[in-house]
């Protein structure tokens, strides 16, 4: 028997994918499961997209690029970063990578030593803790308020600073909160990262998908010192409904893409090609598509919170952007269903899924101990079907 090294055993099972199997199970044995579990726009790719991926594979852009991808798609991401996101960025301070998750795993191999601090406010996305793990440093978990929309409280990421802490990483949209950061605050984190000299890695995959009249900031764009000390990082997966065509980037100091890149040059090598040319597309001719979703994602976001707030005992701030509910559940802390005691959001999603037939992400995943996340990436009349089934349950709960 050959063991299994210590790094991997020292590594959480994803908690997303081990219920996405589940409901694969079930679904098998012909259980009409709601899907609220998905990370994935429900909507296809655009069309004039698709054309571009048969039009790469047609005309033979289906060998090796660079490692730091195609100059076209890297032009045409410092163009999208220049026009949208008011930053800088030469093609030559871009990466392209396998998605955005590829773009943050580089990113922290690329600056961790062993015992670095990473900073991670939370509730959080899951892979952020495991990748710093991965690459020897220490991720320090700062829980902020859902009194306060799980907003960015800059007092408590002053008060983590310490001598090792080597980077921050913010997510705005946020997954699984929803929460949108407004430019004072960070500004305010922009400046502690300059005085304290540690990097921000901004993750803005969800850029795109925001709300009513809150903006979009990118970190980046505030001050060239700031900019000097921020890895961003995006991807074309949620805006464009791209999740399988594995296209994301990072774009930042010379000194850390460099790195990042000759990472990525030894282990996966470029990103898909045809994925790159198609991406190109994506980026420049999609306006309309996106206005659209966003609208959708809307009219599903509004209904599902305000049902979700009429189930006794639930709170539910509304999400400013993404597309995810984050409902408080602590009030079903210590009810029963045929004599088995819900001590857990983990407890209660297993319920609703046995009971219910409805997937929901228990908030331990996200290091959020009273929360359920309930992705609205699905038809109203699902959402509608899904709001019923889990009310009946929660009903059942004494
Ligand atoms: C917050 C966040 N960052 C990054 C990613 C990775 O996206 P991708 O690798 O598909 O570009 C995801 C996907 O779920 C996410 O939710």
């Amino acid at each position: 028997m050959i063991d299994i090294s210590q790094r991997m055993n020292n590594m959480e099972p994803s908690a997303t994918l081990a219920l996405s199997s589940k409901v694969a199970q079930m679904k098998r044995q012909k259980k009409n499961i709601i899907a609220f579990n998905l990370g994935e726009p429900d909507f296809n790719t655009p069309e004039n997209i698709i054309e571009k991926g048969i039009e790469a594979l047609n005309e033979g852009i289906t060998k090796y690029t660079p490692a730091e991808g195609a100059l076209y798609l890297r032009e045409a991401i410092s163009h999208k970063l220049l026009v949208e996101n008011h930053i800088n960025y030469m093609p030559c301070d871009i990466l392209v990578t396998n998605g955005a998750k590829q773009a943050l795993f580089n990113a922290i191999m690329a600056i961790c030593n062993k015992g670095d601090e990473i900073l991670v406010p939370t509730p959080c996305w899951v892979s952020y803790i495991e990748m710093i793990k991965l690459a020897g440093g220490v991720p320090k978990l700062i829980p902020m308020n859902e009194k306060d929309g799980f907003s960015l409280d800059v007092s408590k990421i002053e008060s983590a600073i310490t001598n090792k802490t080597k980077a921050l990483i913010i997510n705005s949209p946020n997954n699984p909160t929803g929460a949108v950061y407004n430019k004072d605050q960070l500004e305010r984190l922009g400046h502690l990262a300059v005085t304290n000299n540690f990097l921000i890695i901004s993750d803005e995959i969800y850029e795109k998908l925001i709300y009513e009249d809150y903006e979009h900031i990118s970190i980046s764009s505030l001050s060239q010192e700031i900019k000097n000390h921020t890895l961003t990082v995006n991807g074309v997966s949620k805006t464009y409904a791209m999740t399988g065509w594995r296209i994301g980037y990072a774009a930042g100091p010379s000194d850390i893409i460099k790195a990042m890149v000759n990472l990525q040059s030894h282990t996966t090598s470029n990103a898909n090609s045809p994925s790159q040319y198609a991406s190109v597309e994506a980026l420049t001719n999609t306006k309309a598509y996106v206005v659209s979703m966003r609208e959708e994602f809307g009219r599903r976001r509004n209904y599902m919170v305000n049902r979700l707030n009429d189930m006794e005992g639930i709170t539910c701030i509304s999400p400013k952007g993404a597309f995810y509910a984050f409902p408080n559940v602590e009030y079903y802390f210590g009810k029963r269903i045929n004599n088995h005691i819900i001590k857990t959001p983990k407890d209660l999603a297993e319920v609703i899924l046995m009971e219910g037939q409805i997937a929901v992400v228990p908030g331990e995943a996200f290091y959020a101990p009273n929360n359920l996340r309930i992705s609205y990436s699905n038809s109203i009349e699902n959402i509608s079907m899904g709001m019923d089934k889990m009310e009946r349950v929660l009903k059942k709960l004494v």
